[in-house]
């Protein structure tokens, strides 16, 4: 059967963009029979930049409880924690062996995150995609849903697996689809369109947290950059107004609907009209999911609890896959 995997790092609070670009999805991914689906809390990654330890296990409870809270159902799908599976850090040491540092070289995430001074960024940062190719691979998962962001992670993920498998004259590892489908899968910075909606942003007015009150995200998008002009009547009046473009794909990922059906009800209408539904219709969704991940939060050990059952089936999936790989390779075990 098709197999989904995904993650999300533990690394600061999660934003709707974390939200409307994968837990969603995940949750359509769940309740699709076609599919058998693994969502890991990423807590290896996390640390590719300093994490606080404390703030690590808060974040990395977090993550899981807003998976849960979204409605990620540990009877449905393996939901777990990476540092509790160690087949992700030896199959990521085997692929950082296959990866070429030219494809490294290439990440355009590893350009913005490190800047102009790589001497100083961990190594770990830079071979992070190699890690993210073993998280998939490890469970030999046919399908990645994203946000458009992770897009170049998941193409060099079939890189590493075509040479893996070119190299050893195998045909073990699959080809890796991503899955980016939907009208909000690269949410954008509330104060500047050309920027992506992150946990790391300096500004809290930036983003939408999953964890904030009612009034918070009213405010947020009350004060969320705009151009002057009323909402245009049809997508293509959004083409070179990326703020604008932004709000109304953020509606539409809430209200399941496309762009052109948000500009159906409401083009022509000023801002003043549509950041307050915006703000409503955002507040519906998220609320309750806040109060939902704030009782599991008081709750750890239940979350402890599911994740180190979900490690426990995970393991099960990924020690054939990793004795295998170990066994093509020539290793003596
Ligand atoms: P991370 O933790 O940065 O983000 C988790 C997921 O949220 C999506 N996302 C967004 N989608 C739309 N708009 C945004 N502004 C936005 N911000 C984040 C991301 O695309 C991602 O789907 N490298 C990954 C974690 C990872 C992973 C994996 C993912 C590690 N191993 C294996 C899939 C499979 C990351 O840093 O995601």
């Amino acid at each position: 059967t098709p197999r989904v995997f995904s993650g999300i790092k533990p690394s600061g609070g999660l934003t709707l963009g974390n939200y409307l670009g994968a837990i969603k999805r995940w949750v359509e991914m769940q309740e699709d029979p076609t599919y058998e689906t693994i969502y890991c809390v990423v807590d290896m990654h996390a640390v590719t930049v300093w994490q606080d330890p404390a703030d690590l296990s808060r974040a990395t409870r977090e993550v899981a409880a807003a998976m849960l809270a979204s409605g990620i159902d540990p009877t449905k799908s393996i939901l777990f924690n990476q540092a509790r599976v160690p087949g992700h850090a030896e199959l990521g040491w085997l692929f950082s062996c296959v990866a070429r540092v030219g494809w490294m070289n290439r990440m355009t995430q590893f350009k913005d995150k490190a800047g102009k001074n790589t001497e100083k960024v961990s190594l770990g940062l830079y071979a992070y995609p190699a890690l993210m190719a073993a998280d998939i691979l490890l469970y030999h998962a046919t399908h990645v849903p994203v946000g458009e962001d992770q897009k170049q992670h998941v193409e060099l993920t079939r890189d590493i697996a075509a040479k893996f498998n070119h190299d050893y004259g195998v045909d073990f590892f699959p080809m890796t689809e991503p899955v980016i489908e939907g009208p909000a899968m690269r949410v954008m910075n509330l104060r500047d369109g050309s920027k992506k909606m992150s946990k790391s942003g300096e500004s809290d007015m930036e983003r939408i947290n999953m964890l904030d009150d009612a009034d918070t995200i009213a405010k947020k998008f009350k004060k969320a950059r705009t151009d002057p002009a009323a909402l245009p009547t049809d997508i293509e009046g959004l083409k070179d107004r990326p703020e604008a473009k932004n709000l109304i794909d953020i509606y539409a990922g809430l209200s399941e609907c496309d762009a052109a059906d948000v500009l159906r009800d409401f083009g022509g209408e000023g801002w003043g009209k549509f950041k307050p539904a915006l703000a409503e219709l955002a507040v519906e969704k998220l609320a309750p999911v806040s109060a939902e991940m704030k009782r599991l939060l008081d709750a750890p050990d239940e979350l402890d609890a599911i994740m180190k059952q979900g490690a426990e089936r995970a393991s099960e999936i990924a020690e054939p896959i990793l004795s295998r790989t170990f066994e093509i390779m020539g290793f003596v075990r």
